[in-house]
């Protein structure tokens, strides 16, 4: 008999086309758990039956599922890797490159990107897709209005370049926004865009299985043009990216063959 989180993960799949049964299980069922008891339900079958009569709580449960948190210049080093290896070496080959902020939660890393490019290439030569799950950090980001803490490892200059600051929240500039494009994408279901010079996908491939990552790894790998960069966070080594037609670029950098 299937367990009452596997019957959950279901009607979700039903309902949502978000499937559960990708994600790490014990992290998933500790956050859930710990969030339909705060609500006073006993059990994840009365958990789905309120879901499905009020549109809050299913806002709720996505929240909870998808972990937003997100900073500008997460890992700074990461970043000055970015700027000063990887992206003159591409911009050697193409003068506009083709972008991806996979998973880019409230935009932080889209946005980073676009002010990390613009140092390289002049703005309007810039143009980054930017996608997630979550239509409600895709809402945030298209906002761009953040509180101070995420802009701790923002480099000063940049900071006074393109953030106005009103009531205590700092807001990314228009000519910033512009190059940047937001869609709602799942990127366990939905097809990927192709010929891209960089992906960058961080911070969410440790939510899943092995077997998604895998195929995960497949879809970026083919979604790359050849040269292209797939960079990842610096939780999510790839142990064997051979298999996946990468070659290490730097640490957290692979390099599509
Ligand atoms: C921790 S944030 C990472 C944000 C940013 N990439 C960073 O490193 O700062 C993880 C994001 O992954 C998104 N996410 C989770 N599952 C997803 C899926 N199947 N497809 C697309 N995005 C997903 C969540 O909505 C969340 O915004």
């Amino acid at each position: 008999m299937a367990s009452d989180y596997e019957k959950f993960a279901d009607q979700i799949k039903r309902k949502t086309g978000i499937d559960l049964s990708l994600y790490k299980e014990a992290q998933m069922l500790r956050r859930l758990t710990s969030l339909y008891e705060k609500k006073g339900y006993q059990n994840f079958g009365e958990y789905y039956n309120a879901i499905e009569n009020d549109p809050k709580l299913l806002h709720e449960f996505l929240d909870r599922m998808t972990i937003n948190v997100s900073e500008f210049y997460r890992n700074g080093k990461r970043w000055e890797v970015l700027e000063n290896k990887i992206l003159p070496k591409l911009l050697e080959k193409n003068k506009t490159l083709k972008v991806w902020s996979a998973a880019c939660s409230t935009g932080e890393e889209p946005y980073t990107i676009a002010m990390i490019l613009s140092k390289l290439v002049p703005l309007q030569q810039i143009s980054i897709l930017a996608t997630d799950i979550d239509d409600n950090v895709i809402a945030r980001a298209k906002m761009g209005v953040y509180p101070e803490r995420s802009l701790q490892e923002v480099p000063p200059d940049i900071k006074k370049r393109y953030f106005s600051t009103e009531g205590g929240f700092y807001k990314v500039s228009d000519e910033i926004k512009r190059t940047v494009t937001f869609k709602k994408q799942n990127l366990l279901a939905d097809r990927f865009d192709s010929n891209f010079d960089l992906i960058v996908c961080r911070n969410v491939l440790i939510y899943f299985t092995e077997d998604a990552k895998d195929l995960l790894y497949k879809k970026f790998s083919a979604a790359l043009k050849q040269d292209g960069i797939f960079f990842v966070g610096s939780t999510e080594q790839i142990f064997n990216p051979g298999s996946y037609g990468f070659e290490t670029e730097d640490t957290f950098f692979y390099r599509k063959k």
